[in-house]
């Protein structure tokens, strides 16, 4: 039988042999060889496996691994900055050899992190952060500007989760597939970043060049819709759940052709059909998922419908939609705002509540804009002012 405990085992195994015996010893050999036996078995049944390692537990096909819990390794390669880990079909001995080298460099603190790196060793072999808040660096992100260093008000640093969320997106994009682990991780770790004072505060991030629209304004969605919840007295694992269906609302737009979602004019009506349709792909990728992720459906398909029916997608059998979509609707529309987009500035917190309280009763719940307008006052934080600097590519 082959089996993700074995093939583990030996990969811890391998990594404390490269600790003992220097290279060229036989020992040394043998354990690696035996652990990229023990890959092949797995490869077997599974060709391309995928391994997470998150809060001491081991993930493999999105199960956790009992007997792995509190595994030193895991906790090891966490730390280091590779929560995640994949296979591609087709590692050669040598690429595995390579990456073994290169994975306990990095481990001992020795080998830079940086996504060139990663990239020349393993390109069959994926690895990477997912949420390293009090752990070691990502490499890749780094380049949104959310405060200056070492000042104590600054909004906290949340390169890695950005990086895990673009990650997100291209996993959806490219395989079909929704992390929903990794999803759920993020959502932790920006609510860490949200208490990590003695008093609550948003770190909302600031766009810096359109490109960067999807992820930031997804984790800004997420950290609202989860201050929200949280403002309203929902309990733990909803203020979760609408963190989750704030970072999802927006999934159908992978399916949107990126020169629809950056084109800076108007659209033409074909585009806004296009454009329209993101709430109904992003329900079906996240239905398609043998997950219960209900709550975030609903808020994708829900998100641009307004409270008197306006908006999209058209209901063909009116009905109200659900609390948690409602909650996103509010807070989706207030970050949109309070963002630089290319065809007008960035508004002010006050002017875009004032937009929110204008369509009360038409297009957001009243309850709900007046609670959202004072959790606003108690808890954002005021975005730091733009920095320039350049930007990888990023959607
Ligand atoms: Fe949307
Ligand atoms: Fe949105």
């Amino acid at each position: 039988m082959s089996d993700p405990y074995r093939y583990l085992t030996s990969l811890g195994q391998a990594l404390a042999a490269m600790s003992l015996y220097p290279g060229g010893h036989r020992a040394r050999d043998r354990a690696v060889e035996a652990s990229f036996e023990q890959l092949q078995d797995l490869a077997r049944d599974d060709a391309q496996p995928q391994f997470s390692f998150l809060d001491g537990e081991v993930i493999y096909r999105r199960q956790i691994i009992r007997e792995l819990t509190g595994w030193e390794w895991g906790k090891r390669l966490a730390a280091a900055g590779m929560q995640r880990l994949e296979f591609l079909e087709g590692v050669t001995r040598d690429e595995y050899a390579t990456w073994l080298d290169e994975l306990q460099q990095i481990l001992a603190g020795e080998a830079p992190d940086t996504a060139e790196a990663r990239q020349l060793v393993a390109r069959r072999i994926r690895y990477g952060a997912v949420e390293v808040r009090g752990g070691g660096g990502t490499g890749g992100g780094g380049s949104i500007a959310v405060g200056p260093v070492g000042d104590p008000t600054a909004v906290p640093d949340l390169d890695a989760e950005v990086e895990a969320i673009r990650w997100i997106h291209g996993e959806v994009e490219a395989l079909g597939r929704l992390p929903l682990l990794e999803a759920e991780a993020v959502v932790r770790s920006l609510a860490v970043a949200m208490h990590s004072q003695s008093r609550i505060r948003l770190p909302l991030l600031q766009l810096k060049t359109f490109d960067q629209y999807t992820t930031t304004h997804s984790t800004n969605v997420a950290v609202l819709a989860m201050a929200s919840a949280e403002y309203l007295g929902l309990g733990s694992r909803e203020i979760r759940a609408f963190g989750v269906a704030g970072l999802l609302h927006d999934l159908g737009k992978v399916r949107v052709p990126r020169e629809i979602l950056v084109k800076p004019g108007k659209l033409t009506d074909e585009e806004r059909a296009v454009m329209q349709s993101h709430p109904v792909d992003g329900a079906r990728i996240i239905l398609e998922q043998d997950m219960q992720l209900d709550l975030a459906a609903f808020v994708a398909y829900e998100h641009h419908i307004m409270l008197n029916g306006g908006g999209y997608p058209t209901l063909r059998y009116p009905r109200d939609s659900h609390y948690a979509s409602k909650v996103v609707h509010v807070c989706d529309v207030y970050d949109a705002l309070c963002t630089h987009r290319p065809y007008r500035e960035a508004w002010a917190s006050e002017r875009a509540l004032g937009y929110l309280a204008e369509r009360v009763g038409t297009e957001f719940d009243p309850e709900l804009v007046e609670a959202f307008t004072r959790m606003i006052g108690d808890w954002e934080q005021r975005r730091s002012p733009l920095e320039e600097k350049s930007v990888n590519g990023e959607q």
